[in-house]
């Protein structure tokens, strides 16, 4: 049984499979592990897999090298840790060569340490090397100074390949579309991260400390299977939801102050990506629910509009259109209407971008097809999965503005897959009406 996964093995084979067919006839392709990264002294960050790796194997072990090797007969070779009592006894289980032919369907697999001695038959007289080129730097100096060794045995008869190729825009394509498989674990992904919300709404109180909702969303994501967050945890109070990336999270909670949090756990690989905009004390001001009504409407424009051959340009330009409207009306942009939309002065207050890919990756992999106006001119297509999340952010020392707006971040974020008859928003377990997330916070509810 593949551990850490849920996808079947036979998916892993299917990718594979895809893989090989956009390599060049007689061409081997190298991929890399993750490695530990020290936390301090001899304490390690707990691991994350390199995610292309990932993709490709399931195998969730660091120090590893996938070599895919495409000819006659196409074949997978893994090289791992070796088995080892003593590190076993001390770091924990190790899959070994063995089990890794079992259950990862690899060809064959070596232990690390016999992967200089190898790889020069490996790659003698292939026509191209393909790798994640940039990815990591000591990586790429490592498959050159392999290509060298084989080149200098060209006296007996070794040849080196002639080309190296970037095969980062492969796997990346493959990436962006998900599978059925894909996509399930993705919905549970994100039906667990909106229980973990709705915990935090609930657990949200005037004099808490922001780490301490913070503990609340990766406990619930924890029950759920999903033991660590997809990204760091950002639970930003008041002010400190002007910081996009805010994850000090060490502030406590105000009275009449809203809450923002984005987070999501990661569940088999695969991340969610949620934001909830919320009063601490659970009931919104007049002011904070004009801003909010704002962005939860814009959101529900552009999520509607999540249709295959729409682009993020598209929905981008609906968004701003309809923010700056909705400013202006508000009063806090002013001049004339027509010029303010025409100029997008709702970018002051909307300061990223409407979404990205989710997958793998919370910022996930996959061309936006950008032009030279940097509008992201993909076309939507079945199986893409992305987030939908606009936010209004007025900082508190705005003075442009009436002193009520000041101080006032919203953001409201869910994960929409593109079907083939338009979307699915997977984002279905933490409420983001007024009424509801009033109702959730008041107790009153038994969600
Ligand atoms: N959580 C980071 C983002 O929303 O892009
Ligand atoms: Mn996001
Ligand atoms: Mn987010």
């Amino acid at each position: 049984m593949m551990k850490h996964t849920l996808i079947p093995a036979s998916e892993f084979a299917t990718r594979r499979t895809r893989f090989f067919e956009q390599m060049p006839e007689n061409s081997i392709a190298l991929f890399n592990a993750g490695r530990e990264v020290t936390r301090s002294n001899d304490t390690e960050y707990p691991f994350c897999q390199n995610k292309n790796f990932y993709y490709l194997t399931g195998f969730n072990e660091p120090d590893a090298l996938l070599l895919l090797i495409k000819s006659d007969q196409n074949k997978v070779v893994l090289f791992s840790r070796p088995k080892d009592a003593l590190q076993e006894v001390w770091h924990g289980r190790r899959i070994g060569q063995e089990l890794a032919i079992q259950e990862y369907g690899v060809d064959e697999c070596f232990t690390l340490d016999q992967i200089d001695e190898l790889i020069v038959d490996y790659i003698n007289a292939k026509t191209s090397v393909l790798t994640c080129v940039g990815e990591n730097e000591a990586f790429d100096h490592q498959v050159l100074k392999w290509i060298t060794k084989v080149k200098s045995q060209s006296r007996n008869g070794k040849t080196a390949p002639a080309t190296i190729t970037d095969c980062t825009a492969i796997i990346h394509e493959l990436r962006l579309i998900k599978s059925d498989a894909e996509l399930d674990v993705m919905r549970k992904a994100n039906h667990l991260s909106g229980i973990a919300h709705q915990r935090a709404m609930k657990q949200s109180a005037v004099g808490k400390f922001e780490y301490q909702i913070e503990a609340e969303l990766l406990y619930e994501f924890a029950q759920h299977g999903a033991r660590y967050p997809a990204y760091g945890t950002i639970v930003a109070g008041g002010n400190n939801a002007n910081i996009l990336h805010y994850t000090d999270n060490s502030d406590s909670l105000k009275d009449n102050e809203l809450l923002l949090i984005d987070a999501g756990g990661e569940l088999a690989g695969y991340a969610a990506d949620i934001t909830r905009t919320f009063p601490v004390n659970g009931i919104f001001t007049t002011e904070q629910k004009a801003i909010y009504q704002l962005v939860l409407d814009a959101q529900n424009i552009a999520i509607e509009a999540v249709t295959p051959n729409n682009t993020l340009a598209a929905l981008n330009s609906l968004v701003c259109d309809f923010l700056t409207e909705g400013l202006y009306k508000l009063g806090i942009l002013q001049g004339e209407l027509t010029q303010l939309i025409e100029e997008k002065a709702c970018k002051k207050y909307f300061i990223h971008g409407l979404g990205h890919w989710l997958g793998l990756d919370v910022h996930d992999v996959g061309d936006y097809q950008s032009n030279e106006k940097r509008e992201q001119m993909r076309a939507f297509a079945p199986g893409m999965v992305l987030t939908i999340e606009p936010g209004i952010y007025i900082p508190l020392n705005d003075l442009s503005v009436e002193p009520k707006w000041r101080g006032i971040a919203i953001r409201i974020e869910d994960n929409i897959a593109v079907t083939s008859i338009g979307h699915e928003n997977l984002t279905t377990t933490v409420p983001k009406e007024i009424a509801e997330i009033e109702l959730l916070m008041s107790g009153s509810t038994s969600n």
